[in-house]
Protein backbone atom coordinates (compact mmCIF):
# COMPACT_ATOMS: atom_id res chain seq x y z
CA UNK A 1 0.00 0.00 0.00
CA UNK A 2 1.12 3.45 -0.85
CA UNK A 3 0.08 4.84 2.32
CA UNK A 4 2.44 2.77 3.91
CA UNK A 5 5.30 3.32 2.09
CA UNK A 6 8.23 5.79 3.22
CA UNK A 7 8.88 9.10 1.24
CA UNK A 8 12.02 7.49 0.38
CA UNK A 9 10.22 4.20 -0.65
CA UNK A 10 8.09 5.86 -2.49
CA UNK A 11 10.40 7.87 -4.70
CA UNK A 12 12.24 5.70 -5.68
CA UNK A 13 9.39 3.12 -7.05
CA UNK A 14 8.03 5.91 -8.61
CA UNK A 15 11.49 6.74 -10.53
CA UNK A 16 11.20 3.38 -11.29
CA UNK A 17 7.93 3.23 -12.72
CA UNK A 18 8.30 6.67 -14.53
CA UNK A 19 11.51 5.15 -16.26
CA UNK A 20 9.99 2.40 -17.08
CA UNK A 21 7.31 3.50 -19.58
CA UNK A 22 7.63 3.28 -23.50
CA UNK A 23 4.73 5.88 -24.56
CA UNK A 24 3.24 9.52 -23.75
CA UNK A 25 0.05 7.35 -22.55
CA UNK A 26 1.68 5.06 -19.90
CA UNK A 27 3.88 8.60 -18.55
CA UNK A 28 0.25 10.64 -18.52
CA UNK A 29 -1.31 7.59 -16.46
CA UNK A 30 1.65 7.50 -13.79
CA UNK A 31 1.26 11.01 -13.27
CA UNK A 32 -2.30 10.94 -12.61
CA UNK A 33 -1.47 8.39 -10.08
CA UNK A 34 1.03 10.37 -8.47
CA UNK A 35 0.19 14.03 -8.58
CA UNK A 36 -3.63 13.71 -9.54
CA UNK A 37 -5.92 14.78 -7.54
CA UNK A 38 -6.39 11.64 -5.55
CA UNK A 39 -2.60 10.64 -6.35
CA UNK A 40 -0.55 9.06 -3.58
CA UNK A 41 2.17 12.07 -3.86
CA UNK A 42 -0.99 14.20 -2.98
CA UNK A 43 -2.40 12.19 -0.78
CA UNK A 44 0.59 12.39 1.14
CA UNK A 45 0.82 15.99 1.43
CA UNK A 46 -3.15 15.72 2.68
CA UNK A 47 -2.04 13.49 5.83
CA UNK A 48 0.37 16.37 7.02
CA UNK A 49 -2.68 18.10 8.38
CA UNK A 50 -3.04 14.89 10.89
CA UNK A 51 0.42 14.57 11.84
CA UNK A 52 1.59 16.34 15.57
CA UNK A 53 2.64 19.80 15.26
CA UNK A 54 6.47 18.53 15.71
CA UNK A 55 6.89 16.02 13.30
CA UNK A 56 5.04 18.43 10.24
CA UNK A 57 7.93 20.33 9.73
CA UNK A 58 10.37 17.31 8.71
CA UNK A 59 7.52 15.13 7.38
CA UNK A 60 6.66 18.26 5.24
CA UNK A 61 10.33 18.74 3.64
CA UNK A 62 10.29 15.21 2.90
CA UNK A 63 7.12 15.01 0.94
CA UNK A 64 7.88 18.27 -0.96
CA UNK A 65 11.08 16.57 -1.66
CA UNK A 66 9.10 13.59 -3.44
CA UNK A 67 6.78 15.69 -5.36
CA UNK A 68 9.90 17.88 -6.77
CA UNK A 69 11.75 14.81 -8.08
CA UNK A 70 8.45 12.97 -9.40
CA UNK A 71 7.73 15.65 -11.34
CA UNK A 72 10.95 16.80 -12.57
CA UNK A 73 11.44 13.13 -13.96
CA UNK A 74 8.12 12.83 -15.31
CA UNK A 75 9.03 16.34 -17.19
CA UNK A 76 12.21 14.42 -18.08
CA UNK A 77 10.87 11.29 -19.32
CA UNK A 78 8.48 13.70 -21.43
CA UNK A 79 11.35 15.15 -23.41
CA UNK A 80 12.74 12.12 -23.90
CA UNK A 81 9.45 10.23 -25.37
CA UNK A 82 8.85 13.72 -27.30
CA UNK A 83 12.25 13.41 -29.05
CA UNK A 84 11.62 10.01 -29.82
CA UNK A 85 8.07 10.37 -31.23
CA UNK A 86 9.51 13.10 -33.45
CA UNK A 87 12.49 10.64 -34.75
CA UNK A 88 10.24 8.02 -35.39
CA UNK A 89 7.72 10.46 -37.00
CA UNK A 90 10.98 12.19 -39.51
CA UNK A 91 12.21 8.62 -40.22
CA UNK A 92 8.66 7.07 -41.20
CA UNK A 93 7.43 10.39 -43.58
CA UNK A 94 10.83 10.74 -45.63
CA UNK A 95 9.80 12.72 -48.85
CA UNK A 96 11.25 11.42 -52.02
CA UNK A 97 12.49 14.90 -54.20
CA UNK A 98 13.28 12.73 -56.90
CA UNK A 99 9.64 11.79 -58.09
CA UNK A 100 8.70 13.53 -61.07
CA UNK A 101 5.57 16.08 -60.45
CA UNK A 102 2.05 15.62 -61.32
CA UNK A 103 1.23 17.25 -64.47
CA UNK A 104 -1.07 20.38 -63.52
CA UNK A 105 -3.70 21.66 -65.88
CA UNK A 106 -2.57 24.89 -67.15
CA UNK A 107 -5.07 27.58 -69.02
CA UNK A 108 -4.07 29.01 -72.39
CA UNK A 109 -4.10 32.68 -74.20
CA UNK A 110 -6.55 31.93 -76.72
CA UNK A 111 -5.98 32.97 -80.56
CA UNK A 112 -7.76 36.28 -80.54
CA UNK A 113 -6.18 37.97 -77.44
CA UNK A 114 -2.70 37.09 -78.49
CA UNK A 115 -3.36 38.51 -81.81
CA UNK A 116 -4.71 41.87 -79.67
CA UNK A 117 -1.80 41.71 -77.82
CA UNK A 118 0.79 41.53 -80.75
CA UNK A 119 -1.43 44.56 -82.47
CA UNK A 120 -1.30 46.84 -79.84
CA UNK A 121 2.00 45.69 -79.15
CA UNK A 122 3.23 46.88 -83.07
CA UNK A 123 1.14 49.53 -83.09
CA UNK A 124 1.83 51.11 -79.67
CA UNK A 125 5.93 50.76 -80.50
CA UNK A 126 4.39 53.40 -83.49
CA UNK A 127 2.90 55.62 -81.17
CA UNK A 128 -0.68 55.00 -81.01
CA UNK A 129 -2.47 54.51 -78.21
CA UNK A 130 -5.88 52.32 -77.66
CA UNK A 131 -9.04 53.78 -77.75
CA UNK A 132 -12.49 52.18 -76.87
CA UNK A 133 -16.06 52.30 -77.65
CA UNK A 134 -19.23 50.43 -76.92
CA UNK A 135 -20.44 47.51 -78.50
CA UNK A 136 -23.87 48.64 -78.35
CA UNK A 137 -23.95 51.94 -80.45
CA UNK A 138 -26.97 54.19 -82.05
CA UNK A 139 -26.98 54.64 -86.21
CA UNK A 140 -25.23 58.39 -85.87
CA UNK A 141 -22.25 56.70 -84.12
CA UNK A 142 -21.96 53.89 -86.19
CA UNK A 143 -23.86 54.91 -89.92
CA UNK A 144 -24.24 58.73 -89.92
CA UNK A 145 -21.38 60.75 -89.21
CA UNK A 146 -18.99 58.00 -90.80
CA UNK A 147 -21.10 59.51 -94.23
CA UNK A 148 -23.50 56.76 -94.26
CA UNK A 149 -26.57 58.00 -94.24
CA UNK A 150 -30.59 56.89 -93.99
CA UNK A 151 -30.90 55.24 -97.49
CA UNK A 152 -27.30 55.00 -98.43
CA UNK A 153 -26.73 51.71 -100.30
CA UNK A 154 -23.57 51.07 -98.09
CA UNK A 155 -25.74 50.50 -95.31
CA UNK A 156 -27.36 46.81 -97.21
CA UNK A 157 -23.41 45.88 -96.83
CA UNK A 158 -23.88 45.55 -93.14
CA UNK A 159 -26.36 43.15 -91.95
CA UNK A 160 -26.99 45.29 -88.47
CA UNK A 161 -28.55 43.37 -85.14
CA UNK A 162 -31.23 46.09 -84.28
CA UNK A 163 -32.43 46.24 -80.72
CA UNK A 164 -36.07 46.87 -79.49
CA UNK A 165 -36.74 50.19 -80.05
CA UNK A 166 -37.00 52.65 -76.97
CA UNK A 167 -40.19 54.37 -78.01
CA UNK A 168 -38.92 57.47 -78.94
CA UNK A 169 -38.26 55.91 -82.23
CA UNK A 170 -33.94 55.28 -81.97
CA UNK A 171 -33.13 51.75 -81.77
CA UNK A 172 -30.20 51.17 -80.91
CA UNK A 173 -27.59 48.66 -82.65
CA UNK A 174 -24.80 46.26 -82.19
CA UNK A 175 -21.75 47.49 -83.88
CA UNK A 176 -21.46 46.20 -87.32
CA UNK A 177 -17.46 47.61 -87.53
CA UNK A 178 -14.97 49.39 -85.01
CA UNK A 179 -15.07 52.25 -87.12
CA UNK A 180 -17.50 54.26 -84.62
CA UNK A 181 -14.88 54.72 -81.95
CA UNK A 182 -13.22 57.30 -84.90
CA UNK A 183 -15.91 59.50 -84.39
CA UNK A 184 -16.60 58.85 -80.34
CA UNK A 185 -12.41 60.10 -80.31
CA UNK A 186 -13.02 63.01 -82.41
CA UNK A 187 -15.78 64.13 -80.53
CA UNK A 188 -14.69 64.02 -77.44
CA UNK A 189 -10.94 64.98 -77.20
CA UNK A 190 -8.89 67.70 -79.32
CA UNK A 191 -6.92 66.66 -82.68
CA UNK A 192 -3.91 65.42 -83.66
CA UNK A 193 -4.93 61.73 -82.73
CA UNK A 194 -3.04 58.33 -83.56
CA UNK A 195 -4.94 56.03 -81.89
CA UNK A 196 -5.96 52.12 -82.85
CA UNK A 197 -9.48 50.44 -81.50
CA UNK A 198 -9.42 46.55 -81.23
CA UNK A 199 -12.72 45.05 -80.04
CA UNK A 200 -15.43 42.92 -80.73
CA UNK A 201 -18.08 43.42 -83.70
CA UNK A 202 -21.37 42.09 -84.83
CA UNK A 203 -23.66 41.38 -87.96
CA UNK A 204 -25.91 39.15 -88.61
CA UNK A 205 -24.40 36.38 -90.64
CA UNK A 206 -23.24 33.04 -90.01
CA UNK A 207 -21.56 30.31 -92.55
CA UNK A 208 -17.90 29.09 -92.67
CA UNK A 209 -16.06 32.60 -92.94
CA UNK A 210 -18.25 34.67 -91.06
CA UNK A 211 -19.59 34.62 -87.09
CA UNK A 212 -22.35 36.84 -85.93
CA UNK A 213 -19.75 38.27 -83.56
CA UNK A 214 -16.17 38.29 -84.66
CA UNK A 215 -13.11 41.39 -84.07
CA UNK A 216 -11.22 44.39 -85.83
CA UNK A 217 -9.21 46.54 -84.59
CA UNK A 218 -9.46 50.05 -85.81
CA UNK A 219 -6.65 53.04 -87.09
CA UNK A 220 -7.13 56.47 -86.97
CA UNK A 221 -4.40 58.89 -87.61
CA UNK A 222 -5.28 62.96 -87.89
CA UNK A 223 -2.91 65.79 -87.80
CA UNK A 224 -2.40 68.86 -89.84
CA UNK A 225 -0.09 67.45 -92.80
CA UNK A 226 -0.63 64.09 -92.66
CA UNK A 227 -1.30 62.21 -96.22
CA UNK A 228 -1.70 59.03 -98.50
CA UNK A 229 2.40 58.06 -97.92
CA UNK A 230 1.86 57.77 -94.43
CA UNK A 231 -1.01 55.87 -94.44
CA UNK A 232 0.95 53.22 -96.82
CA UNK A 233 4.20 53.66 -94.88
CA UNK A 234 2.23 52.93 -91.36
CA UNK A 235 0.71 49.82 -92.97
CA UNK A 236 3.04 48.37 -94.64
CA UNK A 237 5.36 48.62 -91.38
CA UNK A 238 2.75 46.89 -89.79
CA UNK A 239 2.10 44.29 -92.19
CA UNK A 240 5.81 43.50 -92.24
CA UNK A 241 6.28 43.19 -88.49
CA UNK A 242 3.04 41.33 -87.76
CA UNK A 243 3.83 38.90 -90.30
CA UNK A 244 7.35 38.95 -89.66
CA UNK A 245 8.54 39.06 -93.57
CA UNK A 246 11.07 41.69 -93.33
CA UNK A 247 10.29 42.16 -97.67
CA UNK A 248 6.76 41.40 -97.04
CA UNK A 249 4.92 42.75 -100.81
CA UNK A 250 1.94 44.85 -100.16
CA UNK A 251 -0.36 45.74 -103.31
CA UNK A 252 -2.75 48.91 -102.74
CA UNK A 253 -5.68 48.58 -104.43
CA UNK A 254 -8.46 51.41 -105.08
CA UNK A 255 -11.68 50.27 -103.29
CA UNK A 256 -14.66 52.70 -102.03
CA UNK A 257 -15.98 53.36 -97.95
CA UNK A 258 -18.16 55.87 -97.78
CA UNK A 259 -15.88 57.14 -94.82
CA UNK A 260 -12.85 57.59 -96.81
CA UNK A 261 -11.35 59.12 -99.85
CA UNK A 262 -9.65 57.65 -101.47
CA UNK A 263 -10.14 54.68 -100.14
CA UNK A 264 -7.59 51.65 -101.08
CA UNK A 265 -7.87 47.61 -99.89
CA UNK A 266 -4.53 46.10 -99.22
CA UNK A 267 -2.98 42.97 -100.16
CA UNK A 268 -0.17 40.93 -99.00
CA UNK A 269 2.08 38.76 -101.64
CA UNK A 270 1.59 35.06 -101.03
CA UNK A 271 1.65 31.92 -102.83
CA UNK A 272 -0.64 28.93 -102.82
CA UNK A 273 0.21 25.45 -103.89
CA UNK A 274 -0.54 22.36 -102.78
CA UNK A 275 -3.02 24.14 -100.77
CA UNK A 276 -0.52 25.35 -98.69
CA UNK A 277 -0.73 29.07 -98.29
CA UNK A 278 2.94 30.88 -97.80
CA UNK A 279 2.88 34.32 -96.87
CA UNK A 280 5.52 36.45 -98.40
CA UNK A 281 6.31 34.16 -101.09
CA UNK A 282 4.96 33.74 -104.54
CA UNK A 283 3.19 35.78 -107.36
CA UNK A 284 -0.40 35.69 -105.78
CA UNK A 285 -2.30 38.82 -103.42
CA UNK A 286 -4.51 38.11 -100.73
CA UNK A 287 -6.87 40.97 -99.37
CA UNK A 288 -5.58 41.76 -95.45
CA UNK A 289 -7.45 45.28 -94.51
CA UNK A 290 -9.36 48.33 -95.68
CA UNK A 291 -8.28 52.07 -95.29
CA UNK A 292 -8.44 55.42 -96.86
CA UNK A 293 -8.30 59.17 -96.30
CA UNK A 294 -10.40 60.32 -93.31
CA UNK A 295 -13.88 61.95 -95.79
CA UNK A 296 -13.94 65.30 -95.43
CA UNK A 297 -17.36 65.28 -94.06
CA UNK A 298 -16.47 62.49 -91.09
CA UNK A 299 -14.38 65.83 -90.43
CA UNK A 300 -17.11 68.02 -90.68
CA UNK A 301 -19.30 65.44 -88.24
CA UNK A 302 -17.18 65.86 -86.01
CA UNK A 303 -16.46 69.46 -85.97
CA UNK A 304 -13.02 69.48 -87.13
CA UNK A 305 -11.62 71.57 -90.11
CA UNK A 306 -10.95 69.58 -92.55
CA UNK A 307 -8.84 72.49 -93.99
CA UNK A 308 -6.81 72.34 -90.83
CA UNK A 309 -6.68 68.11 -90.25
CA UNK A 310 -6.39 65.46 -92.50
CA UNK A 311 -5.62 61.87 -91.87
CA UNK A 312 -6.06 57.81 -92.58
CA UNK A 313 -7.81 55.42 -91.61
CA UNK A 314 -7.77 51.45 -91.71
CA UNK A 315 -9.83 48.41 -90.09
CA UNK A 316 -9.05 44.88 -90.71
CA UNK A 317 -10.59 41.66 -89.13
CA UNK A 318 -8.64 39.77 -86.06
CA UNK A 319 -9.55 36.52 -86.75
CA UNK A 320 -8.83 36.84 -90.65
CA UNK A 321 -4.93 37.65 -89.16
CA UNK A 322 -4.59 35.47 -86.52
CA UNK A 323 -5.74 32.55 -89.00
CA UNK A 324 -3.58 33.73 -91.66
CA UNK A 325 -0.27 34.03 -89.35
CA UNK A 326 -0.94 30.95 -87.09
CA UNK A 327 -2.60 28.63 -89.66
CA UNK A 328 -6.29 27.97 -88.07
CA UNK A 329 -8.41 26.82 -90.89
CA UNK A 330 -12.43 27.29 -89.97
CA UNK A 331 -13.22 30.70 -87.91
CA UNK A 332 -16.11 29.20 -86.43
CA UNK A 333 -13.86 26.85 -84.04
CA UNK A 334 -12.51 30.11 -82.81
CA UNK A 335 -15.69 30.46 -80.55
CA UNK A 336 -16.59 26.77 -79.75
CA UNK A 337 -14.75 26.92 -76.14
CA UNK A 338 -13.15 23.63 -77.73
CA UNK A 339 -10.47 22.72 -74.72
CA UNK A 340 -8.76 20.58 -77.24
CA UNK A 341 -8.26 23.23 -80.02
CA UNK A 342 -7.48 26.08 -77.28
CA UNK A 343 -4.64 23.76 -75.90
CA UNK A 344 -3.58 23.12 -79.95
CA UNK A 345 -4.27 26.79 -80.93
CA UNK A 346 -3.73 28.87 -77.51
CA UNK A 347 -0.58 30.21 -76.13
CA UNK A 348 1.52 29.97 -73.16
CA UNK A 349 0.08 32.35 -70.59
CA UNK A 350 2.84 33.54 -68.89
CA UNK A 351 5.24 34.67 -70.97
CA UNK A 352 4.88 38.46 -72.63
CA UNK A 353 4.22 38.58 -76.17
CA UNK A 354 6.79 39.45 -78.14
CA UNK A 355 6.53 43.25 -80.44
CA UNK A 356 6.83 40.93 -83.84
CA UNK A 357 4.90 37.48 -83.77
CA UNK A 358 3.70 34.65 -81.55
CA UNK A 359 5.13 33.00 -78.23
CA UNK A 360 7.46 30.48 -78.02
CA UNK A 361 5.68 27.26 -76.59
N1 LIG B 1 -15.22 49.54 -91.29
C1 LIG B 1 -14.82 48.76 -92.43
C2 LIG B 1 -15.52 47.43 -92.44
O1 LIG B 1 -15.94 46.99 -91.40
C3 LIG B 1 -13.32 48.57 -92.45
C4 LIG B 1 -12.59 49.83 -92.71
C5 LIG B 1 -12.25 50.17 -94.00
C6 LIG B 1 -12.25 50.68 -91.70
C7 LIG B 1 -11.59 51.33 -94.29
C8 LIG B 1 -11.58 51.86 -91.95
C9 LIG B 1 -11.25 52.17 -93.27
O2 LIG B 1 -11.22 52.71 -90.99
O3 LIG B 1 -10.59 53.32 -93.53
O4 LIG B 1 -15.61 46.82 -93.45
Amino acid sequence: MADLETPEKLTVDLLAEIAGVSDLASLEAVRIRALGQNGVVTRLMKGLAALPPEERKAQGQANNAVKRAVSQAIETRKGALDAAALEARLAEERIDVTLPVRPEATGFIHPISQTMDELMAIFGEMGFTVAEGPDVEDDFHNFTALNIPEDHPARQMHDTFYLPSDGAGTAKLLRTHTSPVQIRTMMSTPPPYRIIAPGRTYRCDSDITHTPMFHQIEGLVIDKATHMGHLKGCLEDFCRAYFEVDDLPLRFRPSYFPFTEPSCEVDIGCARAGGELRIGAGDDWLEILGAGMVHPNVLVNCGLDPGVWQGFAFGLGIERVAMLKYGIPDLRTFFESDIRWLSHYGFAALDQPSLVGGLAR
